[in-house]
């Protein structure tokens, strides 16, 4: 059993350290928000992931996962130090590497002899290094184990993960962090650390690739008369092509993919490469967003200059509350921006939404929908699909539909009086 401290208790670290915690690891969360700490004391989660709380709080119980704002106390007992601290991007598309850099300067004094200081933030090739010498010490490793989870399964993925990848020059820390991953069953994947900072980076924008070059066929399938629904499907059941990500929707958002997309371009250039590529994957996502407002706009005549839209999901995906880079708040800003009055629902949503201040926020879906000319589904909540579309047509002025996830039955709809429009096939 390790004893491992967790730096930033945010949906990496506060997932990593419950599940530690359940590998049988004693574990300790640090964050610089008191509140957060607090709560989490208590067992109380504020961010929806699947499983977590519980595991939180088995770990609570059982003694093996506690939580301080106390860094110094948190990493000075620990054997192994997991840095999951933001990395967000800067205005000119690098990475902001002041959270990671200011822990690191911060915790090398405090660190035991041979403590593996292990980097789970996703960070610029080179920063594994860049720790090792801001920490300043010769007696502390430090290799870099890139996180894959994805929000809303953030717990399945980390217990059963497709692969755990571990680099560093110090064979015997990499050995260290490998065994802490005993019972996830998963392969190891033990390299330098340049090609483990870079497995991340390269995986991410694969990722982002797939899903630009779907909402591309699907724009395509809208010109020709074809439905993206069938050919996603049919190219999917290819092997190398592989059916996951082939959904079309608004465009890509989160907390991941805009920014590691724009940092591997700036990394890419940085390093004299040109990731034409890439770019081309980041402005193809802009335009899908362009895309889904001008369907809207469209779809009410041509203004939203004072059209009522009803809005359904601002989360960036289902089943988890996480809105930074929301490709549904961006639709909605933009909407906004153009003179719509918005009124969203989302399940992790009341009150007003800080970054959509203008915003009404209705208590369900069908209220959301009262009064309004269109509704826009952008987020694809599985509850959205099983709304009654009769009973969303008694109360909306109009009888646009404009289903940006292809969540919602055309035929159903339709049936109902509703103008369905999907992405990526022309209805019937
Ligand atoms: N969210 C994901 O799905 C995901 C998946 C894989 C990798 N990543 C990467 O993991 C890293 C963390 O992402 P996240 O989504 O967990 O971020 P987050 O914002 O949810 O969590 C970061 C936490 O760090 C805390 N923090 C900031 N400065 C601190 C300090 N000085 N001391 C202690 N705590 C501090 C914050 O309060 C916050 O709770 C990023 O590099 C991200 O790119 C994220």
């Amino acid at each position: 059993m390790a004893e491992i401290a967790v730096v930033g208790a945010g949906y990496v670290g506060l997932t990593s350290g419950a599940c530690f915690s359940h590998l049988g690891h004693h574990v300790v969360c640090i964050d610089n928000v008191e509140s957060k700490i607090e709560t989490l004391s208590r067992g109380q989660v504020s961010i929806v992931e699947e499983g977590l709380e519980g595991l939180v709080q088995a770990g609570i119980s059982r003694n093996t996962l506690r939580f301080t704002s106390d860094t110094q106390a948190g990493v000075s007992s620990a054997d192994y130090v997991f840095l999951c601290l933001p990395t967000p991007d800067l205005p000119n598309g690098s990475v902001d590497m002041s959270y990671v850099d200011a822990v690191a300067k911060q915790i090398g004094p405090w660190l035991r002899p041979g403590t593996v200081v292990v980097n789970k933030s996703t960070v610029p090739v080179g920063t594994t290094r860049h720790v090792a010498q801001l920490l300043g010490r010769d007696d502390v490793s430090v290799v870099s184990n890139p996180e894959f989870l994805r929000e809303g399964n953030a717990v399945a993925d980390f217990l059963n993960p497709s692969r755990v990848v571990i680099g560093g020059d110090d064979a015997a820390a990499v050995e260290r962090v490998a065994k802490l991953y005993d019972g996830t069953n998963s392969p190891v994947i033990r390299c330098d650390a340049t090609s483990a900072e870079t497995i991340k980076y390269a995986a991410n924008a694969y990722l982002a690739t797939k899903i630009s070059f779907i909402n591309s066929i699907a724009n395509i399938c809208e010109h020709l008369g074809a439905d993206v629904r069938v050919v996603a499907d049919a190219i999917g059941r290819d092997p190398r092509i592989g059916g996951q990500f082939l959904q079309p929707g608004p465009g890509f958002g989160g907390s991941c993919f805009p920014k590691d997309t724009i940092g591997l371009l700036r990394l890419a250039g940085d390093a004299g490469y040109d990731f034409g590529v890439l770019r081309s994957v980041i402005e193809a996502n802009d335009q899908q967003l362009a895309r889904t407002v001008s369907k809207v706009r469209d779809a009410v005549g041509g203004s939203l200059r004072g059209v009522a839209i009803a809005v359904w999901g601002l989360t960036f995906k289902a089943n988890t509350d996480d809105r930074r880079h929301s490709p549904a708040v961006e639709v909605v800003r933009r909407l906004v921006a153009e003179g719509a009055r918005v009124t969203a629902f989302d399940p992790t949503v009341s009150g007003v939404v800080p970054e959509l201040p203008s915003v009404g926020v209705a208590a369900n879906a069908i209220e959301a929908c009262r009064g309004a000319e269109a509704l826009v589904v952008l987020t694809e909540w599985r509850e959205f699909a099983i709304v009654p579309p009769a009973s969303v047509r008694e109360v909306m002025a109009g009888a646009a539909v404009m289903d940006a996830r292809n969540l919602l039955d055309p035929g159903l709809w339709r049936s109902v009086g509703f103008v369905y429009q999907g992405v990526g096939f022309r209805p019937q």
